[in-house]
């Protein structure tokens, strides 16, 4: 069908052409203009001749007329089709693909502002609706779409949540260009783990007799965990620096915040001896990015604070009004051992701080961000940065902690001195040794900062294609 639409449209361009200027100009006055959904309802073309393509969201035959909504994914709004009952056609089904060229008019109903009277409706892909999982006008829930992962892009709920992901993408970038950031590609193939965990995915060749010293790189590789050492090699050069892409890591968790693959933001900035450089950047970031995509997918997120997450939209709106908090580690336990609350983890000085804790610190503070500084120095990784205090030994770490998620971001000064590295590692010692300044950076895991504006429970949901361990990749 497509095609024979493509070819009748071929055959009047050459005709036309043949016959000189004033017939193309007569031809193109009666090609209809091809519109986006969100193009064709914005009703800037009211009486224009045009054409949409879409798939279909519903059918409503009636007895002299036919109602279709068409939606194309550039908006949750799908745009009202109405035809006589002379083009219904039986496969004209909810999930069908269609082509619909006809005159957009004002609509007479209160629902929406125009309509696309149509001329021609072809029908360009078949869809069997008792097959399709999703079912005309009911509402599926994430859990039920999540088994789809091919097909949830239809629904209303995940396409809203990629366009909103696309918007806060560029929102992020638009951050960093504003602040004089320059953006690196760092590699996904690298010789170092490091956060020095151990969540690694090795990359090699396939090959039954790959021996160990026969490494496709002559070293192991592996997938990144983090950006961050090739940042801190690129801060030698650019004060501000940044990353954004793909983070693999090991874990076995099935839990709703971790991933094997998930997006890292990650920012480092040179000759900086305090913290607060750094939560500034996460903190403006932040609220920059929330902002512009409050502004720029009004709808979408809309949808997720009405349906999905009733009532997350005080917490987004008290989290833009009030500066985020501040507490060290060491207040952060005492608040802890000063509660009532009955924790399953120790509250000791020197404990990881868990989920649990996260959460009551986060409440305790007004249910907004919260950055924790200044954590024990061997719970954090060897390249932050020492702050030789005594007797409660700790690091210039820094975690931001946010409602319903926990830990959104995590970063430190870099220890710079030598002495003090040489104690620690050995391989960092190089980037330490020509023109060595202070600097500091972090990590902000991108689909938890999704989680975290939208509410949404499960970090599977705010994914394309979520990898997690024992899942089946698609
Ligand atoms: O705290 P992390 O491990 O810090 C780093 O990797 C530093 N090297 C970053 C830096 O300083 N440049 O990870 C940073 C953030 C976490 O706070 C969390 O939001 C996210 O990345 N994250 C994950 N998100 C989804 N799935 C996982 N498995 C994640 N692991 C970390
Ligand atoms: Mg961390």
């Amino acid at each position: 069908m497509f095609q024979a639409v493509v070819k009748t449209l071929c055959v009047a361009s050459t005709r036309s052409v043949s016959r000189g200027i004033l017939c193309t100009r007569h031809y193109c006055k009666k090609t209809p203009t091809k519109l986006r959904v969100s193009e064709a309802i914005s009703g800037a073309e009211l009486g224009a001749n045009i054409k949409v393509q879409g798939w279909v969201r519903s059918v409503r035959p009636q007895k002299t007329n036919l109602f279709l909504n068409v939606n194309d994914g550039s908006s949750l709004q799908s745009l009202q089709i109405v035809a006589t009952s002379e083009l219904n056609d039986p496969l004209l089904t909810f999930g069908s693909a269609v082509e619909v060229t006809g005159t957009l008019k004002k609509s007479p109903h209160q629902k929406q502002t125009v309509e696309l009277q149509a001329e021609q409706i072809h029908v360009i892909g078949e869809c069997n609706p008792v097959d399709f999982p999703f079912k005309i006008k009911e509402r599926h829930g994430l859990e039920y779409i999540r088994q789809f992962p091919h097909l949830r892009c239809r629904t209303n709920v995940f396409s809203s949540l990629l366009r909103i992901r696309s918007e806060a993408t560029s929102a992020i970038h638009s951050y960093f260009k504003e602040n004089g950031f320059v953006q690196i590609n760092t590699p996904v193939i690298t010789s170092n783990d490091c956060e020095g965990a151990g969540e690694l995915f090795q990359v090699e060749p396939p090959s039954p007799e790959n021996k160990e010293d026969q490494n496709f790189f002559s070293v192991p590789a592996f997938l990144t965990v983090s950006g961050q050492l090739h940042l801190e090699a690129m801060s030698g050069a650019f004060s501000k620096v940044y990353t954004f892409g793909p983070t693999f890591r090991a874990e076995n968790s099935q839990s709703r915040r971790h991933l094997a693959e998930f997006y890292m933001v990650e920012a480092e900035v040179s000759f900086t001896q305090s913290l607060e450089d750094l939560t500034k950047v996460m903190e403006d970031m932040f609220r920059s990015a929330t902002e512009q995509i409050l502004a720029h997918c009004a709808e979408d997120v809309d949808l997720f604070h009405k349906h999905v997450t009733p009532g997350h939209r005080d917490t987004i709106d008290a989290t833009l009004k009030r500066k985020f908090p501040m507490i060290t580690y060491s207040e952060a336990i005492d608040i802890l051992n000063r509660s009532s609350e009955k924790f399953a983890f120790p509250t000791d000085w020197g404990c990881d701080l868990q989920k649990e804790h996260e959460k009551y610190l986060v409440k305790h503070c007004g249910n907004i961000p919260v950055f924790v500084t200044d954590y024990p120095y061997d719970l954090k990784p060897f390249y932050a940065r020492d702050n030789q205090d005594r007797p409660n030994h700790t690091a210039a770490a820094v975690d931001l902690l946010v409602p319903g998620v926990g830990e959104l971001c995590g970063g430190s000064l870099r220890e710079e001195r030598l002495d003090l590295l040489r104690a620690r590692l050995e391989e960092y010692l190089d980037l330490r040794s020509f023109g060595s300044v202070p600097h500091g950076g972090f990590g902000l895991g991108f689909e938890r900062y999704l989680q975290c504006i939208l509410g949404v429970d499960n970090i599977k949901d705010v994914i394309p294609f979520p990898r997690f361990s024992h899942s089946c990749l698609l």
